[in-house]
């Protein structure tokens, strides 16, 4: 596949089942856990550090993911890491940070370098939160900066891993679509 590219010997890692999909570009550290999903036009690039995305996890199309640098003030770099569960909607972008399981970012949501989102949380669409934040567990944030808005109800918690399973069938659907050999 042409869209897994190397990046200094290293070229992104698979789990079992993954889809991704033609049109996006992968490049480099880069390790996907099983069931995850990627779609259209999502560019991803594990070049200057590494990018981990969770099972079950979906990244929506148009998103973009990056990663900062180690240096001298800043040893670790940052990372991207995605948990498990995770819904990452349209056109998102996330940059250097740490998403907990069962996290919903809305739409257009932009995610700075050395933000924590702890598990069960919804970002709201359009949100842009801040270097360095750390989102509580159980929460709805929204805004740019973004705010706590209220505590998530148990239909929302529940709601939270369901989407990722919509997007884990949703997927089976376009693996088994073109492995019957319909057209790309
Ligand atoms: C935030 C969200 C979850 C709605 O939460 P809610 O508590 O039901 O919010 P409501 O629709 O009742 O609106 C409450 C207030 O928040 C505002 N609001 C709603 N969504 C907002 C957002 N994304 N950013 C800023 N303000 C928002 C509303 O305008 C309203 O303001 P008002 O009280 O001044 O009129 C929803 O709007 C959202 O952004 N969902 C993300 C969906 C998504 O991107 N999914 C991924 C693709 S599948």
């Amino acid at each position: 596949m042409t869209n897994l590219r190397p990046y200094q010997g290293i070229t992104p890692r698979l789990g079992q089942r993954v889809y991704i999909d033609e049109a996006c570009v992968l490049v480099g550290d880069i390790t996907l856990g099983d069931d995850a999903s990627i779609w259209p036009l999502v560019a991803a690039r594990g070049d200057v550090n590494r990018i981990i995305i969770g099972q079950r996890s979906n990244i929506q199309d148009g998103s973009v993911l990056h990663v900062t640098r180690r240096s001298t003030n800043n040893p670790e770099g940052y990372p991207l890491i995605i948990g498990d569960d995770v819904t990452v909607g349209h056109k998102a972008m996330l940059h250097g940070c740490t998403i907990g399981n069962r996290v919903l970012v809305g739409m257009g949501a932009i995610i700075l370098d050395n933000v924590v989102v702890e598990d069960d949380v919804i970002i709201g669409a359009g949100s842009v939160v801040p270097p360095g934040k750390r989102l509580q567990a159980g929460y709805l944030y929204m805004g740019n900066p973004v705010r706590q808005a209220r505590v998530l109800s148990e239909q929302e918690l529940k709601f939270l891993p369901a989407s990722a399973d919509n997007y884990v069938r949703l997927k089976q659907e376009y693996l088994q679509q073109y492995e019957a050999g319909e057209k790309r």
